[in-house]
């Protein structure tokens, strides 16, 4: 939820700041804006739209300065507007503030300052920042925002500049990513790391509530006390590349593609020597008499997934819990549950919110994220990471992916451990799962099928998804996928609960998508099926278990052979690719659909 970015050094902030918000314009892209410290002042430029309309306005502009800060919002107080874009500034001018989070005692503090004279000029909660920094300022920026941050409720990642302290940048935050890289001669401030790999791959996680003094050759971190903190500077794997689309015209369809190598560099980290399989073995399920597993849209539907495995697995009881659900449901756990937060980004709002809550009643937590550093994999008492790379299409692919092979990995070691399995059960399980990318890599060989399948499909108004048991846990993530990319209604059922009513929603040449990957169950999905065609619909089945013959109506799509409980990982592919041509088709903007960001750092 918004993406903000800061840069100090030798060279011209301008192209610097552009390039890092085209890296984070995932993160929400309702309006974007630049401020440099130019020699005269601040030079600030605010676009609403996409950044494209940012760069357009900044064309022909001589802004210069070697220090600024840029920012990518996605509205939550005001409406997306030239004024309400980021950077906010105070009204003398002297301070520029980009906020990524929400201010929730902004009304407050902003009639406070309206009574001394303040005059704001935005509808934002973030303007409040700037204003205040103004009027607190004490000729040091740095006890200025220790004395600001004090009084701010709510969340923030912030970066600050004072026109009258012209080298130096600050960078604090509390419930919001914010990192420091650091090179030879700059210093950068970024919501997230792709915005920085072109530069450096050194970085400093800010912790909450601590504050960066940053220059272009140095920087000191203070507590809120203003005492020195010291920092170990990070070194960052992922690549250059991998922030790039490489060639293809979508990250979405790049990251799809990515996915063979995704398993099996996840599947490696579990199985093979090092931290995941460290934390893996070190988890004692015997210890445990409840697992919960909860996050958010698609990390939740991974979490739906794993509940079949582990409960058929490991036959322990297993809940699956919206995160935005979980924190106000006074949940039953002890220090006998386990609680998984599934995150790719580890800084979902919700998310954070439910791990806080399985802590604070006891519980055990293990976090199954894809970016080190963020506050899951810093909070959780264990992590275990994907390695998915950096995914930046709105479009979770490649990490639902990675996060589906890790809880399948944790289900039948818990199943050995447990002695629900035995060590050979478990041996010939973990080989399936290292099979797994193969077979993932047979499926994007041959994309033709799905995408001319896909292609007759633009027109659908509502589509279904249904499949039983785990093909219908997979069947939630096929539909929301087609929902945000494709802007489709689209519904997942049971098959089974079809007829209790959403049945008279199917009309001549409804679109149903079946998915079929479980032998013992084919025959009631495909009674699913017959039901819906003799209604009129057409059925596009997705299947390694089928038995019927393709007719005007019926659309067959074959699987490779894979054990039932590891079926979703080949499933959702089709369901991935699926959706991303039919988007493809609307011509639409897939990799950043309208009203939403990738990381919801909101609540
Ligand atoms: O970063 P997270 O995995 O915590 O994000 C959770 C959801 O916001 C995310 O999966 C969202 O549903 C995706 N955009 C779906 O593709």
């Amino acid at each position: 939820m918004c993406g903000i970015i800061g840069y100090v050094g030798s060279e011209n902030a301008v192209p610097i700041i552009l390039e890092g918000l085209r890296k984070l314009e995932y993160r929400g892209y309702d309006s974007a804006g630049i401020a440099v410290r130019g020699v005269s002042g601040f030079e600030v430029v605010k676009q609403k739209g996409r950044l494209a309309a940012l760069e357009k306005r900044l064309e022909g502009q001589r802004i210069q300065g070697q220090m600024g800060i840029g920012h990518t919002r996605w509205a939550t107080h005001g409406e997306p507007s030239d004024v309400n874009s980021h950077p906010h500034l105070g009204s003398g001018s002297k301070i520029a503030i980009v906020h990524n989070g929400i201010i929730e005692n902004y009304r407050q503090l902003k009639e406070r300052l309206e009574r001394k004279g303040v005059v704001f000029v935005s509808q934002t909660d973030s303007e409040v920042i700037a204003q205040l920094t103004e009027y607190y300022y004490n000729g040091n920026l740095l006890d200025t925002v220790i004395r600001v941050s004090s009084v701010l409720e709510g969340s923030y990642a912030l970066a600050i500049m004072c026109l009258e302290e012209p080298e130096v940048l600050i960078a604090t935050k509390k419930d919001n990513p914010l990192i420091i890289g650091a090179a030879a001669d700059a210093h950068f401030i970024a919501s997230d790391v792709p915005a920085l790999l072109s530069h450096t791959n050194k970085v400093y996680y800010l912790d909450d509530k601590e504050i960066a003094v940053i220059k272009k050759d140095s920087v000191q971190f203070y507590n809120q006390d203003k005492e020195p903190v010291t920092k170990s500077l990070e070194t960052i794997t992922w690549s250059v590349d991998s922030a790039e689309k490489g060639g293809y015209p979508h990250f979405m369809l790049k990251e799809i593609m990515e996915q063979p190598t995704v398993l099996r560099d996840t599947v490696r980290s579990a199985l093979t020597r090092g931290t995941n399989n460290a934390v893996i073995n070190s988890l004692d399920i015997n210890s445990f008499n409840k697992i919960v597993l909860t996050g958010c849209g698609s990390a939740y539907n991974a979490g739906m997934v794993a509940k079949y495995v582990f409960e058929r697995l490991c036959r322990i009881s297993v809940e699956v819990e919206l995160a935005s659900e979980f924190r106000y449901k006074d949940p039953i756990i002890d220090s006998k549950s386990l609680v998984i937060l599934v995150s790719q980004s580890g800084e979902t709002a919700d998310t954070i919110a439910a791990m806080r809550e399985a802590k604070a009643k006891d519980a055990v937590t293990l976090g199954i994220v894809n970016v080190m550093g963020s506050t899951i994999a810093k909070e959780a008492d264990y992590t275990i990471y994907t390695y998915a790379g950096p995914e930046i299409a709105v479009a979770t692919t490649k990490a639902f992916s990675a996060q589906l092979v890790l809880l399948y990995i944790l289900a039948v070691r818990f199943a050995v451990k447990s002695g629900k399995l035995s060590e050979d059960e478990g041996q010939n399980l973990l080989r399936e799962i290292e099979a797994l990318p193969a077979k993932a890599a047979e499926i994007l060989a041959d994309i033709d099928p799905i995408q001319k399948y896909a292609s007759q499909c633009v027109g659908c108004k509502s589509i279904f998804f249904i499949g039983r048991n785990i093909d219908y846990a997979i069947a939630l993530e096929g539909s929301l996928k087609l929902k945000e990319i494709s802007y489709i209604h689209s519904e997942a059922y049971a098959g089974g609960e079809l007829k209790h009513g959403t049945i008279s929603l199917i009309e001549e040449n409804t679109l149903v998508v079946a998915i079929s990957c479980s032998e013992r169950l084919y025959s009631k999905i495909y009674s699913n099926v017959e039901q819906v065609i003799s209604r009129g619909a057409k059925v596009f089945l997705v299947s390694n278990t089928c038995k019927a013959c393709p007719d005007d109506k019926l659309t067959l799509l074959d699987l490779p052979q894979v054990n039932e409980l590891l079926s979703p990982s080949l499933s959702v592919i089709v369901l991935q690719l699926f959706s991303y041509y039919v988007a493809a088709n609307k011509g639409l903007d897939i990799d950043k659909p309208r009203n939403l960001a990738k990381s919801v750092t909101v609540e």
